[in-house]
């Protein structure tokens, strides 16, 4: 029998520290990748390629292809539980998506539960897990309750989430029973996620930064903690990955009181600092800023370097701050894997 190929990714999640740290990026199947681009506009639109599991599986190879990256993303977005909540759910061109009916205007016991939307998502994990390198780390994830929350509630992107902000406050019952709604849907997403196929799971919480430390740790902590305890309950082996963007000096109590594996930091972090603040035995993911990458050359050479000596003692995956924005130069790309991987 011959022992089963490594994984330095998961090998990480799992407390180990690798000389050379695993790489993979946030939205590396996206808008930057021209084969993206091409099966974008044959199949139509954003959705119409993540319900398709055929479509969803290829886009979610094409970066692995490409970069060889350690770790490969499924490729769905955090608002297919609203979805499945029963909202509807499109995106309009250039501006981003929508939900409706709006929760700031109607109640979540009005919507008709459509859970059946989610199965195309399973089925992709199934072909992506059958077509993937066996050193390549699977990443199945959701969105964290908090943010999705603020897209159920305003119906849309906003600059400084208010809308939810607004009910939290005045109608915290009413918001409690949609984080607890949120949460029972993100644990049996990401627990068929992983009985589909998936090594690890990554909850993205995009908007934590825009609460009050009280609030903080009612609607991100509080939730979050419920999901790592459920989820371990039935899948205690697959590490859970934290990604708290904004959260800056909260990043501790909240790596405390969620209980996650592994903490990713966005690009506001300083590395050294968190090396310091944090438990020396947390695996971190990050934390290069989407705009070095962008620009390239010296900026770029000593943003990496300025990440890999921080983190040079503790398990460390790197990763961007937040998502791969679509002008990033390909080659900007290659060139950051030869500086992390030191070729
Ligand atoms: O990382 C990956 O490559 C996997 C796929 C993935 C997508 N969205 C695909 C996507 C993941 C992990 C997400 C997460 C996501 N989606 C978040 C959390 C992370 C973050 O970026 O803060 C949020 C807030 C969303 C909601 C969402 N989806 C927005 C606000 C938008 C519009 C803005 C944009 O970037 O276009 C999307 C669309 C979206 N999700 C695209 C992709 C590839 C772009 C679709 C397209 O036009 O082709």
């Amino acid at each position: 029998m011959t022992a089963p190929a490594p994984k330095k990714l998961l090998n990480v999640l799992k407390g180990q520290r690798e000389e050379i740290p695993p790489v993979w990026l946030m939205r590396q199947a996206g808008r930057y990748l021209p084969e993206y681009r091409a099966l974008r506009a044959e199949k139509g639109g954003f959705l119409e390629l993540a319900y398709d599991s055929d479509a969803a599986a290829e886009i979610t190879l094409q970066p692995i292809r490409r970069f060889g990256f350690d770790g490969a993303i499924l490729f769905s977005d955090i608002l297919v539980i609203p979805h499945a909540m029963g909202q509807d759910l499109w995106f309009e061109t250039g501006e981003g998506p929508r939900l409706a009916p709006r929760l700031a205007d109607s109640r979540l016991d009005e919507l008709t539960p459509a859970p059946q939307r989610l199965t195309p998502v399973f089925e992709t994990v199934r072909k992506v897990r059958a077509g993937l390198p066996d050193t390549t780390t699977f990443l199945g994830f959701a969105g964290s309750p908090w943010t999705v929350a603020t897209y159920m509630v305003h119906g849309q992107g906003s600059k400084d989430q208010s809308e939810a902000r607004r009910m939290a406050h005045a109608e915290p019952a009413r918001f409690a029973a949609l984080i607890d709604e949120i949460v029972a849907a993100t644990v049996d997403y990401l627990g068929r996620q992983i009985e589909a196929g998936v090594d690890a799971v990554q909850l993205f919480d995009s908007w934590a930064g825009s609460l009050s430390p009280a609030q903080f740790e009612k609607w991100v902590i509080a939730p979050n903690a419920e999901i790592v305890r459920r989820l371990k309950e039935r899948h205690p082996d697959t590490p859970i990955i934290g990604f708290p963007k904004g959260a800056g000096g909260k990043l501790a109590a909240y790596a405390e009181g969620t209980g996650v594996d592994a903490l990713g930091l966005d690009e506001t972090v300083d590395p050294h600092w968190a090396d310091r603040e944090l438990p020396k035995a947390l695996p971190v993911q990050g934390n290069l800023d989407p705009l070095a990458l962008i620009a390239g050359g010296p900026d770029l050479e000593s943003a990496v370097d300025n990440i890999l000596s921080a983190f040079a003692d503790r398990p460390h995956i790197f990763n961007l701050g937040h998502g791969i924005l679509p002008d990033t130069p390909i080659e900007h790309v290659e060139k950051l894997l030869t500086l992390v991987r030191r070729d």
